[in-house]
Parts: C-alpha cells; structure tokens; sequence
C-alpha cells in the first residue's frame, strides 16, 4: 500500500519527536537566519514532524497590519516594521510551543533576542551567500534586496549579522539537500542542546 501521507516526515520517528516536545515544555522554537535561508520552508515542515504549530512572523505582521511588507515600508518605513516586528514576536513568544519562523532582521533587535533567550530556543540556519541570493531573489517580496546590487546587500548583511545570528542556541546548515534532511539535523542539534541543558 502507498502511504503518501507519512513520506512527508518520515525521517524523524514519534518518539524521537515526544522527547523534543517534552525537553521543551512550553517553549517555542525560533528559527533565526538570512532572507532566503529556509526558515518558512523548513520551519513549516519541522513543525509537522514534531505535532507542533508554525507561525511566520512576516505573515503574522502583515495580518496585523492589513498591508504587505512591502507595502509596510513603502508606506510607514523600515523603522515602523521594526517596531511592529518586535511587538509581534513578544507576542507569539507567549504562545506556547510551537515553530516560529522570524524575517531576517528580527534577531538583531536587542529586546528581540533577549525575549527569544528567556523565553525560546533558538536555531540559526546558516547558509552561504550564492544559497541565500538564489533563493531570496526568486521573489520579488523584500524591500531590502530592491536595489541594483542585491549581492552587495547581502554580502553587507551576512557581515553585520552572523555574528548576531552566531548567539542562537544552535547553529544548523542550510544547504541544497532536501528540507527533510535539514530537518533532521535541526531535531538531532536541538535534542543535544537541551539535553545538555538538562544534565547535571
Ligand atoms: C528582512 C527579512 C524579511 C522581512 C523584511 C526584512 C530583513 O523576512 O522581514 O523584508 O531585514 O532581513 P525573510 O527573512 O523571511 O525574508
């Protein structure tokens, strides 16, 4: 018989996915990373291997504010975003678990990372620059990378902010393998994180 429903995650077993759940109480999981990195795509996908729910902190902005992002910045600015952003995300932080994929500029707000450090486990996707433009340009969606030089800009922001993103609690390549395979490493890398956490 073919089961198409299980092929999805099939690479991450229930009990496997229990004791994340269960090493994580009340927690949320926090994917953290770069325009393009994968944490909508992943993200969504891990939460369905762990039973969890997904939110995406753009979308989640986006439905508060009625506007897309682009719109947001055209209309009101980056600043105003930020400040919505920050807002958005302490409030999903009080949600309880589940998977939260943030936009790319959320963790280096300062208030940002420390509500994600008291409150969340966070997981940085890491990935190289040719990765993420191809990726990010694909659609026409970021204010950020509307310019002659998207490159430039990305190169820019991976300078100025892997080292913020080097604070989340685990670190997990991204990579063209399959998102299974990604969210394999992210449940093996966060299962040794908070069992770390745990030992005496
Ligand atoms: C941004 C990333 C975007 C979105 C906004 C700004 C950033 O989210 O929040 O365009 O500053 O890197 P994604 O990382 O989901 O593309």
């Amino acid at each position: 018989m073919i089961r198409f429903g299980l092929k999805k995650h099939r690479a991450v077993p229930h009990t496997q996915a229990a004791t994340l759940r269960g090493l994580l109480g009340q927690r949320p999981i926090v994917l953290v990373g770069l325009m393009g990195c994968g944490k909508s795509s992943v993200g969504r996908r891990l939460a369905g291997a762990l039973n969890l729910a997904f939110a995406d902190t753009d979308h989640e902005i986006e439905k508060a504010a009625g506007q897309t992002i682009p719109e947001i910045f055209a209309e009101h600015g980056e600043t105003y975003f930020r400040e919505g952003e920050r807002k958005v995300i302490a409030r999903l932080l009080t949600d309880g678990p589940q998977v939260l994929a943030t936009g790319g500029g959320a963790y280096m707000d300062a208030i940002t990372r420390d509500n994600i450090a008291s409150s969340a486990v966070s997981v940085w996707l890491k990935a190289t620059l040719p990765i993420l433009l191809e990726r990010a340009l694909r659609r026409d969606n970021r204010p950020l990378l509307q310019t002659d030089d998207p490159e430039a800009v990305m190169r820019d922001l991976m300078e100025k902010r892997y080292p913020v993103y080097a604070h989340a609690d685990v670190t997990v390549e991204s990579r063209n393998v399959s998102h299974e395979t990604v969210v394999g490493d992210i449940i093996d890398a966060l299962l040794g994180h908070l069992q770390a956490e745990r030992a005496p």
